[in-house]
């Protein structure tokens, strides 16, 4: 599995026209990406769909590919019931035409669900051979433990979290009990949606085409009119250039440099994306580098935990 991943938020089945959503698809698996992240609510199935046709003519064993259940569907449902679990997998998979997903993932935690029995489900799920794996995003510390403990169901191999230079709430749970408990990060805007390419200057329009400037894309993107944090992002490309990589991949590095962090899932727009960010792969940074990434971020840096 590629330690940089392509996922399809926002973008592919939704703001990313078709061809060009088709180009990062294919450029994807021209630099070697082979693992692509979805979920059932992106664009309201049609992400799901989009790739359902796009990965059609491709070797079912030549990629890795993970979807989640939880956020209202537009049939009304939602949660992880018994009755989801086996209702949206079935969906997922008409869309995807495919017969299994390797990696089944909770979105967030379903506090109207008792854990059994979403885990019994789950379990049921991966022994009828429709997905390999099951994995879990942002979910509290206490629920994770709990669901790793429990005797008889299949274990989560890996976590979904935001982690990126300037948001890093996993370090303080997470991240600590995975590594000690079979799980790995697969970590979501590691970019923080674009603004640790450096292409958003303190002072100046938001660029045009960006996901800041798109109507359909754009709605969490207020860190892109926060002046102090635009500043020190170009520093950073100042330490990206000392190095001789792109900003992009200074950021991708930095979420590869914790070991617990098995791949990094990127949103492209452009395959010229793709290609930049894939360039991250196999880029170690050294401790005085690290140093002043923490030095130059300082107070930009959140620590909020899960989102649950
Ligand atoms: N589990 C969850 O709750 C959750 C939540 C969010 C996301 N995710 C997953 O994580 C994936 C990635 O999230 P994300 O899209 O926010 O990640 P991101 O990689 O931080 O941001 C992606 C966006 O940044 C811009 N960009 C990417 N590479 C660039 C480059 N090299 N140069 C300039 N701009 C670049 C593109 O937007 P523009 O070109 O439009 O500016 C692109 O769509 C999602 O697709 C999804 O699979 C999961």
């Amino acid at each position: 599995m590629s330690e940089i991943s392509l996922g399809s938020w926002l973008t592919y089945g939704g703001g990313v026209e078709r061809e060009r959503a088709e180009a990062c698809v294919a450029k994807a698996f021209e630099v070697g990406i082979n693992f692509i992240d979805t979920a059932n609510v992106y664009s309201r199935g049609r992400a799901e769909e989009f790739l359902g046709e796009v990965l059609a003519d491709r070797p079912r064993d030549s990629y890795v590919l993970a979807t989640k259940l939880f956020w209202p569907m537009p049939d009304g449902g939602s949660g992880l019931s018994r009755d989801q679990v086996f209702t949206q997998i079935d969906a997922s998979l008409r869309r995807l035409r495919t017969d299994f997903v390797d990696l089944y993932q909770c979105h967030r935690y379903d506090w109207d669900t008792p854990l059994e029995e979403t885990m019994e489900a789950l379990t049921e799920v991966v022994r009828q051979g429709k997905a390999r794996y099951i994995g879990f995003s942002e979910w509290p510390a206490e629920k994770i433990r709990e669901a790793q403990e429990m005797a008889g169901v299949e274990r989560f191999v890996s976590s979904q979290p935001q982690y990126s230079m300037i948001w890093r709430g996993p370090e303080r749970d997470v991240i600590p009990y995975s590594r000690d408990h079979g799980i790995s990060q697969i970590v979501w805007s590691p970019l923080g949606q674009g603004i640790l390419t450096g292409k958003y200057k303190p002072g100046e329009p938001l660029p045009e085409g960006s996901r800041a400037t798109s109507e359909s894309m754009g709605h969490f993107m207020q860190a892109a009119r926060d002046q102090r944090l635009l500043e020190r992002v170009q520093e950073l490309a100042g330490v990206a250039a000392e190095l001789g990589i792109t900003p992009a991949q200074l950021a991708l590095a930095w979420v590869l440099r914790e070991p617990n962090v098995a791949s990094a899932i990127i949103g492209a727009s452009r395959p010229e994306q793709v290609e930049d960010n894939a360039g991250a792969s196999g880029v170690e940074l050294s401790d005085e580098v690290l140093r002043r990434i923490d030095e130059i971020l300082d107070d930009s840096v959140a620590w909020e935990g899960p989102a649950s």
